[in-house]
């Protein structure tokens, strides 16, 4: 395969899928796609992602039908190498456990009539250890004839990061893995088009393992700083300056600053890697750490409360940062700790004004949780408080407005993630973060 063209089939083009697809397509390799949702489909027909990623727009136009088809179903006349599964694995509604429904039905419906035991299957999508080798490879025997041990298939999970998929794509070290040396040598093939560099895992679970290592790492990290940000206001300190002073010159504290650890992988990784780990003080370790992320939601909605009373005319409340990141920019609502806030409001009986620099409007208003506004000053409109929810670079600028007077409405303001510079600069305009919000005497 080495100096031959070589065809993938790529199975479900979300963020994932949609990204690799046009990374593969612009280095020549000859990409079919097939996805079920509609929505994605039109915008793929007018050469347009269905979401936020630089750069990815002028890619899908430039190799749109050259390298890059989207199909209805992959086409029995072309000559598949392999085949790559990237749909997603939530965890199951209401429920902490994955779910790998759409990577068994993407193995029986969408390669069902062209597979023949002769392509790669590369699953990209994030699984539990062995899901690999217990699920998807008994599937492939079975639907192929070929015996497990022959079974053409490799584990190669998605790394990059969301707002800058498309650079990390062909820059960042692929983790690649196969059931047999055949499998791990077409894998090579097809990851080598793609970047220069790529690491062999000893095992497909170790694959697997080193996708979640690497999220629950961070997710791990990020509830450290979440951790120590909340026990400096125990003692009546300021969290984020204890931080910033404790790394400041000390190369040996890189302690994170505090926020909201969200987003489609993060909310969910540290889960899909524990899902199956046997009891263990390693396993009570790393949930305890993705609960305390997790109660940073609580932490905001219990300070709203207390901050509002019960008076009626403080009930309406302004959100902005309503994707789950701001840095690098992101239209993504899923997984997001803003929605998850905005939910929780909602369902005290608050009324919510909702604004994103980024976010897709209509997907805002998708969410029913309250009227989505063009601007923060017109979602501040008769709101008592404003929580700034995301890390967007625009709060460093846009925030302080001559012509909006935060203070004169009486307005309180809650930067999350300490990135409204300017207001802080401003001695008319009290404003709490992360790091001051639980200490007493704070009003
Ligand atoms: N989003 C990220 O930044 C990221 C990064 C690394 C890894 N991952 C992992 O990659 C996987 C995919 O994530 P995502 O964010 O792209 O999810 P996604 O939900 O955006 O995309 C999956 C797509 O697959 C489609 N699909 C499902 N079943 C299908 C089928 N049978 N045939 C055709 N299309 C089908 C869905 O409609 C959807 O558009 C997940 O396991 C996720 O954890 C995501």
């Amino acid at each position: 395969m080495a100096d031959k063209r070589i065809t993938v089939g790529v199975i479900g083009l979300g963020f994932v899928g949609l990204t690799l697809g046009i990374a593969a397509a612009s280095k020549g390799i000859d990409v079919y796609g097939v996805e079920v949702n509609e929505h994605i489909k039109d915008c793929l027909k007018k050469k347009k992602a269905h979401f936020y990623e630089p750069g990815l727009d002028s890619l899908i136009m430039r190799c749109s039908d050259k390298t890059f088809h989207v199909v209805e179903k992959f086409p029995s006349d072309v000559k598949f190498d392999a085949f790559i599964i990237t749909v997603g694995t939530p965890l199951k509604n209401g429920e902490k456990e994955p779910n790998f429904e759409y990577i068994k039905s993407a193995l029986q419906s969408s390669i069902k009539d062209v597979y023949d035991g002769s392509q790669l299957i590369i699953l990209r999508s994030t699984v539990s250890v062995g899901t690999t080798r217990n699920i998807v490879i008994p599937l492939l025997s079975e639907m192929s004839g070929v015996e497990k041990k022959d079974v053409l298939a490799a584990m190669c999970p998605e790394r990059t990061l969301e707002g800058k998929a498309v650079k990390e794509l062909t820059h960042l070290p692929q983790v690649i893995s196969g059931n047999n040396d055949e499998s791990l040598e077409m894998a090579q093939q097809i990851f080598r088009k793609m970047t220069p560099t790529v690491v062999v895992a000893k095992s497909l679970e170790e694959a697997e393992l080193i996708k979640l290592y690497c999220n629950t790492y961070r997710d791990m990290t990020f509830a450290l700083g979440n951790a120590f940000c909340m026990a400096a206001q125990e003692f009546g300190v300021d969290g984020i300056s204890a931080i910033n002073h404790a790394n400041y010159g000390y190369d040996r504290s890189n302690i994170a600053k505090p926020g909201f650890v969200a987003g489609p992988c993060l909310e969910k990784d540290a889960y899909i890697l524990i899902n199956n780990m046997p009891e263990c003080d390693s396993k009570n370790f790393i949930l305890s750490a993705r609960r305390f992320n997790e109660s940073m939601e609580d932490i905001v909605v219990n300070w709203v409360r207390e901050k509002t009373g019960e008076q009626e005319e403080n009930k309406t409340i302004a959100l902005s940062g309503m994707a789950f990141k701001g840095e690098p920019e992101t239209s993504d609502l899923r997984g997001s700790s803003s929605v998850y806030i905005a939910r929780k409001l909602k369902a005290l009986g608050y009324t919510l004004r909702l604004h994103d620099f980024v976010a897709i409007k209509s997907e805002m208003e998708a969410l029913e949780l309250g009227s989505v506004h063009e601007t923060i000053e017109e979602a501040c409109e008769g709101a008592s408080i404003l929580l700034v929810l995301n890390n967007h670079k625009k709060y460093g600028s846009v925030m302080y407005n001559e012509n909006f007077s935060y203070e004169n409405r009486g307005l309180r303001i809650l930067d999350s993630w300490n990135v409204c510079t300017e207001l802080h600069y401003s001695d008319d305009i009290k404003i709490y973060t992360l790091g001051n919000m639980l200490v007493k005497g704070e009003d």
